[in-house]
């Protein structure tokens, strides 16, 4: 064995050279990963003995792209591409051994090799354009010529990983591995190692040449993905790459990878993806819950309710594989809750994004049940009933009264103090929240409510949960709308005022759609219902003067074909309405308000700042941790965009100097709820950001 770097080992097995990896957690391409594998490649060929080189990986998974924590510091070391030069300049054969997850440079890695064999359960992918970059290691040149460009737009642009099987299928890899791994991979290298020439990825023609008799190929990829597209950098630069691949030959297609990588390289759409990556992995950690608390297996779980929310949650079970009961008190409530599950899975499959085999399994594993004695079996329920606190505390004392011990009991409430419903029961060390976002399926954050007497196991099982299911958790403390809703309710607050001051609804919608959110506040109000809003405003007491008439006139929104716009019949494309403006004009009439135009820019302050200052106010009260379980609460419930990182990183990148001013002006218009909150005025005094509190 020698030690060739202190990442990579070189041993040899008769005339085989195995180059193994050992860089956890990941085996991610740092910088005594690449030297090793160059050096690790030169002294196999250097050594007449070695007739094949294996590379291979220890530990989880083969290696999982480059090392992200090095992207800030000076580069050292080889380049990838020398790594990938390396690799595929040797003079003897080198195969790929891979299991796990081959993402980026490990793709790259794989395809600079002469051949590819891995485990029937390993995975492929290229994740770069999720943070904001492209494959910069020739994986935009090697992949079309060896799969063509249509699938090397769905897997680089596209983020789509393919299993052994897809790739087996695709020419991805050559051959899958049943039993061992390590076995395998050298059987295989001792059957190749006199075969000659050696087959190199980027030698070949075939595809790429058919590419380029499809000339409309790119434009409609465009033109189907512009609305996912909108706002990124990214994407537009990986479909340039695969343009590229199929226009120019081997070498001038890697110049033009790179210099496209670099558009994107320090790109801030980049960092801030990749800020949204690890903010992502560090939400799903909690202080003072260390990673050996130990965890209740959920082996299977009941949801309370049939309605939108716990019939989308029922999915999520379903969707990883847990057993589920889904109890309803109201029989026509469960039959219709069951219907919609499967139309929308039936809608999925439709579009081919699942099975009509999956369809019945997901289905077999949700359990409908009218009687609540349906939860006995659960490690787990989620109570999603109507939002009322007499009828969730009465639930709460049931399920107390039959749940087994240990069993995690969790209310999806938006809005009700969970230390109250933990208090219907005996045991509220097991209770918390689990507050997921419509449509529940979908949605990927998970705002974990922490209650006062809730037991760090359940936190960490939760947190371990959400993990199975494919969730973005984020811990947050007990307050009123938590820590979304609770900045949303600011939001809404400004933008109700903003339109009586003299925008419009599609003004207030149009500046907040071009920020990047997928909606703004009034298209949103008619999706969720006009009526939803009024029963939020009703149970606490609150008014809102063009909301409440829309509600009294039954423009209930989309459902009703009007709301703050209009819907031609079967439509959900909002068009202006002028008997709304009239609406509008005569409530800021009675209010004695002054009409006048409004510009973009301050509809945007005025919508933003007091998110953040809100943001600022939660964390000073400890109801988030950190900043940046905020902003992977608004970037993964809230659709804020990602390539602005969140609400709290966007404030920094303004300037929270630049914020505190902003609100100061308004404050002397506008009243003094525009007073920064202490924490940001004191940040912004200290000339920092709130990155300076993370950790
Ligand atoms: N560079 C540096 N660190 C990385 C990393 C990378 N490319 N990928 C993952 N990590 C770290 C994570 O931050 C995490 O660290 P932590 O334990 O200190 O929080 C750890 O590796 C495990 O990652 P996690 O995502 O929690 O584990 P997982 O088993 O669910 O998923 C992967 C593993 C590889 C599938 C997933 O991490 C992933 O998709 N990584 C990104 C790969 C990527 O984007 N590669 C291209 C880079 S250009
Ligand atoms: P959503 O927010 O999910 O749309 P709804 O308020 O429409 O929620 O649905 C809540 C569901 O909970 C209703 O179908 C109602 O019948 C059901 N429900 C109410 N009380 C109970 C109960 N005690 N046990 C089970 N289901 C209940």
């Amino acid at each position: 064995m020698t030690k060739v770097t202190d990442k990579v080992e070189l041993t040899r097995h008769g005339r085989v050279a195995v180059l193994n990896i050992d860089n956890p957690p990941v085996n991610a391409l740092s910088l005594g990963v690449r030297q090793g594998l160059v050096d690790g490649v030169g002294l196999a060929n250097s050594d007449a003995s070695v007739a094949a080189i294996v590379i291979a990986c220890a530990g989880r998974t083969f290696i999982a792209g480059a090392d992200i924590t090095e992207f800030d510091k000076p580069f050292k070391g080889p380049h990838y591409n020398e790594v990938m030069a390396a690799i595929e300049g040797s003079t003897k054969p080198v195969v790929a051994a891979i299991h796990g997850t081959a993402l980026g440079g490990g793709l790259e890695t794989a395809l600079a090799s002469n051949y590819r064999v891995a485990l029937p359960s390993a995975r492929f992918g290229f994740p770069e354009v999720k943070i904001g970059l492209l494959p910069g290691a020739g994986g935009t040149q090697r992949l079309p010529r060896l799969v063509g460009a249509e699938r090397a737009l769905e897997l680089i642009v596209g983020a789509e990983q393919v299993d052994a099987r897809q790739a087996l299928a695709l020419g991805l890899i050559d051959e899958i591995a049943d039993d061992e791994l390590g076995p395998a991979a050298l059987a295989f290298a001792e059957r190749i190692a006199e075969r000659r020439p050696l087959p190199r990825v980027s030698g070949l023609t075939a595809k790429v040449a058919a590419d380029r008799g499809r000339p409309s190929l790119f434009a409609d990829y465009r033109k189907a993905n512009a609305r996912a597209h909108r706002g990124l950098k990214a994407p537009e630069a990986c479909i340039q790459t695969i343009e590229a691949a199929v226009a120019l030959p081997f070498a001038e297609g890697l110049t033009r990878e790179a210099e496209l990588s670099a558009g994107l390289w320090n790109s801030p759409e980049a960092k801030a993806q990749q800020y949204v990556f690890f903010a992502e992995r560090a939400a799903a950690k909690v202080k003072d819950v260390p990673a050996d608390t130990p965890v209740r297996q959920i082996r299977q779980a009941a949801v309370l309710g049939a309605g939108t929310m716990g019939g989308g949650i029922a999915m999520c079970f379903a969707n990883a594989g847990i057993p589920v009961a889904l109890v309803e008190s109201n029989r026509a409530a469960l039959e219709r809750g069951m219907g919609v599950i499967r139309r929308n899975y039936e809608a999925t499959a439709a579009k081919g994004r699942l099975s009509a085999a999956d369809v019945e399994r997901r289905m077999a594993l949700i359990a409908p049940s009218l009687e609540l004695a349906g939860i006995a079996g659960a490690d787990l329920v989620v109570e999603a009933v109507f939002e009322d606190m007499a009828l969730k505390q009465e639930v709460f004392r049931q399920l107390d009264a039959i749940a087994r011990p240990g069993t995690i009991l969790a209310t999806n409430t938006s809005t009700l103090d969970v230390n109250a419903i933990a208090a219907a029961t005996g045991r509220p060390a097991d209770v918390l929240g689990m507050h997921f976002f419509s449509p529940a399926n979908v949605m990927r954050l998970m705002e974990v409510v922490r209650g006062k007497a809730t037991a760090k196991p359940v936190i960490a099982s939760v947190l371990a949960l959400a993990k199975r299911l494919g969730k973005a958790p984020a811990v947050v403390g007990v307050c009123d709308g938590f820590v979304g809703n609770r900045m949303l309710a600011r939001r809404g607050r400004e933008a109700d005022r903003l339109i009586l001051e003299g925008a419009s609804p599609q003004q207030v919608d149009k500046v907040l759609y071009d920020f990047g959110f997928p909606m703004g506040p009034f298209a949103m109000a008619d999706l969720a219902g006009i009526d939803v809003g009024w029963r939020v405003r009703q149970a606490r007491g609150t008014t809102s003067p063009v909301a409440d008439r829309l509600y009294a006139l039954g423009r209930h929104g989309q459902k009703t074909g009007a709301g703050w716009y209009r819907y031609a019949t079967g439509s959900r494309q909002p068009e202006p309405d002028p008997a709304v403006d009239t609406l509008i004009a005569e409530a800021a009439e009675s209010l004695q308000i002054r009409r006048r135009a409004v510009s973009d820019q301050e509809i945007l302050e005025r919508c933003l700042y007091p998110m953040v200052n809100e943001g600022a106010r939660i964390l000073a009260e400890g109801i988030a941790a950190k900043p940046g379980d905020i902003d992977v609460i608004w970037v993964y419930g809230y659709g804020f965009p990602v390539y602005r990182g969140g609400p709290m990183h966007w404030a920094d990148a303004v300037g929270l100097g630049r914020l505190v001013d902003g609100m100061r002006g308004y404050a002397a218009s506008l009243g003094e709820q525009w007073q920064p909150a202490p924490l940001l005025a004191e940040l912004a005094a200290k000339g920092q950001g709130f990155a300076g509190l993370a950790r």
